[in-house]
Parts: structure tokens; C-alpha cells; sequence
């Protein structure tokens, strides 16, 4: 001691006091794992909670407590901090996920911890909550993440509830605020519109926020769906790189942010988007955020997507490891033009085809203003009397004798104001009484956020199956956003109307909610005018989504590739239609990759066009198993190739299917040079390959009876033998003992 001076000294034990205070003050670490990963929490010497790791979990959970130290990222001065649900009003210099107005017009908000439990659900289920509250007012968030430990999913959202003495305002109400630290963030996000869904790009996050959004309230996806995946240090390929693969579940609004803090660390907010949407918060009443669900690998996007597919079959699709029905829809056979003989030709045509069910499409109902076109009819949900003299009892008769299914399209949430509903409810139809109406492909949305028109909705599904409880399939359609969003409900009742957006949402789910209390299984097709809507909270109730109004095969793959990062095969309507020339193996060999199905004149096809067709769907029926269930890997990216190749293989991995597709015309030639390595099989099984939808009087260019190894079909690959005249390849691998 003598060594120091004095003043040295007490440096010193200033130092050792400071660090011995932070020592000692009980940090709460809250760690919330996967099976491969971990999200850790940590509070702070203020008892905020903050987040100190996202990434690979640790073989040992109580080394998360030492992290803290290794950051220094929460500078008192800066107004940074990494919250995990970031007030507005108080210390906070950056985008909150949470802005109120008090009861008593004060903005300010601060969020400290209280507690948290975690629940068990079941061996891999479990779901944390994380309690947090203001020292000042009485408001509280509730954090929830609920764990799907082998699939290594997060579904993640909060509640917001108040005792105050009046209503609060919730100006902003994030599901999720995570917050991430590399070197570098790499988004690859989607933008697009009708006929052009899923188009990706991928952006280098810079400084400042990027925001991914839509205020179209109904078909909310057309422009911009709630899907990405963030890259950390490097943009993440197939089989390699650190990828967060996230989705916001909300059929409505939605709002993301990427703000890139000065620390480089980056802080992600996701909700439905507070546009317009101001809410009142009555006291003791729960506002719960939609969920936002994401998943995390280390080895590349193909890993993450397969933990997406996992866990969405498993937990979130309806009937989501079933089994799916092949179709033939009238749409594009004859748009609005039909009558019975034509349909109940249209039925026998279809089993002739040796598809399992009819889908009749728009255009059957409206007498006074007969649908017969898109102007007119919408909400006139009674047969039209001209077109179906015998309602829809007798096609469901006469499609039963021609031994097929029957299906029927709907669009229950949309108004002509050519209609007899409009006639009669104009106080049912969101539109700005003092303004002109504004329309989008003819027609208005009702106004779910009224409990009459959620009747009205429910009961359009409801009568249909009550007369006829044969249908057996139901494709509910959605082709409006909103214009001149006002409710004559929510004004009636002295409600905001800010609540619209988002009571919007909310009816629709009650109805749909409703629906599948009475009609748990009927498989139903999620459209909104081609892809405009698909997520996860709607797919609840789904079984199955229209991935885009464009089936031309080409466009299709690369949508396709694009949506199958995010959403399982058997979820994934694909047609084959008349919308593009190319012949009919390119385009069924492509819809193949998903849930296959026909939107095509049947009379039209060729002898062979016939024969092939009928072969494909036996095919298809062998092999459904493998594409809606088994594990997808992709092995060509059709961005980076002159072909795309994917392949499904089964979780014994003794079948696998692999698809290939010629996506240029440039010059004649082999365009697979290289054999394709093939991933997912048992590298100690043999395999025998064998080349399927072979057009009728055509050869194969794979050898007949080719048995190779795993190890060799993974290592060496396999050359689908991509030309332009062998434009599509579909080659079925079994095991052989
Ligand atoms: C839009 C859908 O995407 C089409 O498949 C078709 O059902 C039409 N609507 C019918 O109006």
C-alpha cells in the first residue's frame, strides 16, 4: 500500500467498490432455449431487462450470466439500451416497441422487470413469461415465448394491460423487439403485386431503419408479405451461414423495423403496423399482440426452412400432416360462363382426369344482379337461378354420381355495391360516408369489426354446408384492400374509429374460429386474389394457400422457391392451367413440387396430353406422401443456374422425389454439365432411380434400373439431364435392399 499515493488509492478502491456493487447486485439471467439455440435476457443494475445473446446455445445455461461483461452497449448517455420491449417517453432515444398515452395525457412509459415463470406444456413445448411493469402508472407487459424446443421455433408476442382510471391509448404495440450483434445483417425480404408475388432482395442493413410494411388492411400481403430472412456477419447460402427466418402472424397491417443502432448492433420490431391505428385501452382489459414466430440455424437457410416446415405441419397448419385433395377448378375453363350441363360435364371430365374432387368457382350465385361478371353479385350469397335452376344440391348430386368431390368458391367478406346486400346494408360496408367510394376490382369489404356482419360471413359458410354437407372443400377468396377505412359500427358505438384496421382482423378470426368449431376439417384454400394474403394466423384455419394468380409454369418456379422457405409443400396450391403455352409436362411437373391440382379445359387435351395427365396423377398420388411430408432440400437455386432442382425425402429417408426445371431458352444444349449432389438421403442406403411423367412416346435419357448409394447420389450427385428438349425432369428414388 505504501507503493500508491493517496489519491491512487482511492481510485482504486473507487474501482473496486463500483465493480464489487455491480457484483453484487442479483442480475436475473432468463434464457430461453431450443434445442440449437439459445435467446438469453438479462436485467440491469435499473432492474431493466435487456437482451444479451441470440445465436447458438451453450452447453453450459448458467455461463449466459457472465455476457454483460463482454458488452458495453448500455451508455447511460446514448439512450440506447437493448430492451426487450423498448418504452417510449423516458430514457429511450430509439423506435419503441410500446408508445402510450396515459389516462391523464402523460406519453411517458418505463418497463421494469417484476418476474417470470416458465410453463411447461409438454416433453417439447414450453412457453416463459416475462412480467414486466411502470414504477409510475399501473401498466404492465406481458412477454411471452413459447418454445418449440425440437423444431427450433419461437412464437413470440406480448399483452398489454392497465389499471388505470380512465382509457389509455396504445399508439404503438410491438409483438416482438428483438435485438441482434454481428458484424454485419444481410436482409433478404420480398416485395411485389398481383401476378408477381415474392419477388426477394436482398439488402445490406445500413445505418438508420429499413422498415418492411402494409396499410392495405384486407389482401395486407399484395405488395409486401411479414416474411425474411436476416443473415448475420455474411449473407447465408443453402447449407451455410447464421439465418433468423421470421413471420409476423396477422392477416392485417403489419409493421418491421431494422434499426441499426450506433453500436451496429441491430434492433428488429415487429407488430401490426400503428398507422392509423391508435387503440383505447379500457382498464383491466388485455390488448395481446399477434405472434411473431421465427426460427434460427447456423448451417443455412435450407435448415432454418425445414424447422419452419416442421413446426408449421406439426403445430400451426390446419391439418397440417394430412392428407391433401387433388382438383379440378372451372376458373380459367370457363370464368363466369357456365350453366349445369356444362358443370356436370366438367365433373365427368374431371374423373376422367382422375382428380379427387370439382372446385366450382365464382360466378354461381346473385339473381336480382347475377354475378356474371366481377361488377356485379358479390354478397348475394343464393344460387343464381338461370345458371344453377337446381341449386347447389343437385351438382353436389350429379358430381357424387360422377364419382368426384365437390368444392365451392366464396368470397364472404366483399360487397359490389351492384348487389342486393349493398341495397340493403350500406351501414355494413367500410367506405367514408362523405367521400366517393374508392374501388378495387369493383367491390368494397364489409365491415368485420361489426359482430352483425361476422354473422353474415359465418353464416355464408355455414348455409352452404347445412343444405349441402357433402362439400367438401370451401376456397375463400379475398379481392379488395381498404379505401376510406370508416366503420359505421364502430361510430354507432362510440368506439375510434383507429380500432377499424385492427377489428378487422380480430372479426375475421372470430368468424373463422367459429366456422371450424362447427366444421373442424373441411380443407379450405386460403386466396386473396391470387397470393395477396398467406400467414401463419391465418393458416390456423387453412389448410392450404393460392400462391399467385400467374401460373405460367416459369414464374411459378421461382415463386415457388421463394414461398417454400417459409410455408411446407402441402400448403402450397399449384395449378395447371392454360395461362402459358408451354406444354403440359413442364407445367404439371411444376406443380408437383406442391399441392397439385387443374384449372385447364380437360375436352382441350391432346390423346397423349391426356394419357400423360392421368399417369402423372398416379405418379402423384405415390409420391404426395414424400412432398407434403418429408424434409425439402433445394440443390440448384433457379437465380444462380440456368435450372432449378429440389428434392423431397421422407423421414426414413428409403423415398425421395427430385424435381428439375429449365428456366432459360437461351441455346440448345445440356444445361445440368455437372451431376447434381443430392442431400437428405442415408448415405448407407441404395437407391433405386427411376424417371417419372414420362411423356408417352418418349425416352427416358436415365438408365433404366440405376441403383446408386446414398453416399454416391450425395457426394457425386446424380445429372438429371437438363436440356431443351428434356426441359422438366421428375426422377423417383426408392430404396432397394
Ligand atoms: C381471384 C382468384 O385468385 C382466382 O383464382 C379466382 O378465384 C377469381 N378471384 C374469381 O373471381
Amino acid at each position: 500500500m505504501s507503493n500508491y499515493s493517496p489519491k491512487t488509492f482511492y481510485v482504486i478502491l473507487g474501482i473496486f467498490f463500483i465493480s464489487f456493487g455491480i457484483n453484487a447486485q442479483k442480475l436475473i439471467t432468463i434464457p430461453i432455449e431450443t434445442s440449437q439455440n439459445a435467446l438469453v435476457f438479462q436485467t440491469d443494475k435499473d432492474n431493466r431487462l435487456g437482451t444479451v445473446f441470440f445465436g447458438k446455445k451453450l452447453a453450459q445455461s448458467s455461463d449466459y450470466g457472465f455476457i454483460t461483461k463482454e458488452y458495453k452497449i448500455n451508455d447511460e448517455n446514448s439512450g440506447i439500451f437493448n430492451s426487450v420491449y423498448t418504452p417510449s417517453g423516458t430514457w429511450n432515444m430509439v423506435e419503441p416497441a410500446i408508445e402510450v398515452k396515459h389516462a391523464d395525457g402523460n406519453s411517458s412509459l418505463e418497463l421494469k422487470y417484476v418476474s417470470h415463470e416458465v410453463k411447461k406444456i409438454d416433453d417439447n413445448v414450453s412457453e416463459t413469461v416475462i412480467v414486466l411493469k411502470d414504477p409510475v402508472y399501473a401498466l404492465e407487459v406481458r412477454l411471452f415465448y413459447k418454445v418449440y424446443y425440437k423444431e427450433n421455433v419461437i412464437e413470440q408476442w406480448s399483452v398489454i394491460k392497465h389499471q388505470e382510471a380512465k382509457n389509455i391509448t396504445l399508439q404503438k404495440y410491438a409483438s416482438a423487439n428483438l435485438y441482434f450483434m454481428a458484424d454485419d445483417y444481410y436482409l433478404n425480404h420480398y416485395h411485389g403485386g398481383w401476378a408477381k408475388e415474392m419477388k426477394p432482395e436482398e439488402t445490406k442493413l445500413t445505418a438508420g431503419i429499413k422498415t418492411l410494411d402494409s396499410k392495405l388492411g384486407t389482401r395486407a400481403n399484395l405488395f409486401q408479405p411479414p416474411t425474411f430472412m436476416l443473415s448475420f456477419d455474411k449473407p447465408a447460402t443453402e447449407d451455410a451461414g447464421k439465418v433468423l427466418l421470421g413471420t409476423l402472424a396477422w392477416s392485417g397491417n403489419f409493421k418491421i423495423d431494422f434499426e441499426l443502432d450506433t453500436y451496429h448492433n441491430l434492433r428488429l420490431l415487429a407488430g401490426i403496423n400503428s398507422h392509423a391505428s391508435e387503440y383505447s385501452l379500457a382498464s383491466n382489459q388485455d390488448f395481446k399482440t399477434p405472434s411473431f414466430i421465427f426460427t434460427f440455424s447456423e448451417n443455412g437457410k435450407g435448415e432454418a426452412s425445414r424447422n419452419m416446415h416442421n413446426w408449421a405441419r406439426k403445430y400451426r397448419i390446419l391439418d397440417g400432416e394430412g392428407s391433401r385433395l387433388t382438383l379440378l377448378n372451372n376458373w380459367e375453363a370457363t370464368y363466369f360462363d357456365f350453366d349445369e350441363p356444362k358443370l356436370t360435364k366438367l365433373f365427368k371430365d374431371g374423373k376422367k382426369l382422375g382428380v379427387d374432387m370439382f372446385l366450382l368457382d365464382d360466378g354461381w350465385f346473385a339473381n336480382k344482379y347475377p354475378r356474371n361478371g366481377d361488377a356485379a353479385g358479390l354478397g348475394d350469397w343464393q344460387e343464381n337461378r338461370k345458371k344453377l335452376p337446381n341449386g347447389i344440391g343437385y351438382l353436389v348430386k350429379e358430381a357424387t354420381k360422377a364419382g368426384i368431390k365437390f368444392g365451392i368458391w366464396v368470397e364472404p367478406e366483399m360487397v359490389n355495391p351492384k348487389s342486393e346486400l349493398y341495397e340493403k346494408h350500406l351501414d355494413w360496408v367500410i367506405r367514408e360516408p362523405q367521400r366517393p367510394e374508392h374501388y378495387f376490382r369493383n367491390q368494397l369489404p364489409l365491415d368485420l369489426s361489426n359482430p352483425e356482419v361476422q354473422d353474415f360471413v359465418y353464416g355464408v359458410i355455414d348455409n352452404l354446408f347445412t343444405k349441402n354437407p357433402e362439400i367438401a372443400f370451401i376456397k375463400w377468396d379475398c379481392n379488395a384492400v381498404v379505401y376510406n377505412a370508416h366503420s359505421a359500427y364502430l361510430e354507432k358505438k362510440g368506439l375510434p374509429q383507429t380500432h377499424l384496421y385492427v377489428e378487422y382482423v380480430r372479426g375475421l378470426y372470430k368468424v373463422l374460429e367459429k366456422i371450424r368449431a362447427k366444421y373442424p376439417k373441411v380443407p379450405m384454400m386460403l386466396c386473396s386474389g391470387g397470393g395477396g394474403r398467406v400467414d401463419y394466423e391465418a393458416l390456423k384455419y387453412f389448410t392450404e394457400f393460392w400462391v399467385s394468380d400467374n401460373t405460367d409454369p416459369l414464374e411459378r418456379v421461382f415463386m415457388q422457391w421463394e414461398y417454400s422457405y417459409f410455408y411446407p409443400a402441402i400448403a402450397q396450391c399449384n395449378h395447371i392451367t392454360d395461362w402459358s403455352k408451354v406444354g403440359i409436362k413442364y407445367r404439371t411437373d411444376v406443380a408437383m413440387m406442391g399441392k397439385m391440382g387443374y384449372d385447364i379445359v380437360v375436352s382441350h387435351l391432346s390423346e397423349k396430353e391426356l394419357e400423360f395427365s392421368q399417369q402423372a396423377l398416379a405418379n402423384y398420388k405415390r409420391i404426395s406422401d414424400v412432398v407434403w411430408h418429408g424434409d425439402l432440400y433445394r440443390l440448384k437455386n433457379p437465380w444462380e443456374n440456368p435450372y432449378a432442382s429440389l428434392m423431397f425425402s421422407n423421414a426414413t429417408q428409403d423415398h425421395a422425389v427430385m424435381f428439375s426445371y429449365l428456366t432459360t431458352n437461351r441455346y440448345d444444349g445440356v444445361y445440368s454439365v455437372t451431376p447434381v449432389k443430392l442431400k437428405g438421403l442415408d448415405p448407407k442406403k441404395k437407391y433405386k432411380i427411376q424417371e417419372i411423367n414420362v411423356y408417352p412416346d418418349t425416352k427416358s435419357s436415365i438408365a433404366k434400373d440405376l441403383v446408386y448409394s446414398g453416399d454416391y447420389l450425395m457426394t457425386i450427385g446424380l445429372n438429371p439431364n437438363i436440356t431443351l428438349r428434356r426441359t422438366s425432369v421428375v426422377l423417383e428414388l426408392t430404396e432397394v435392399k
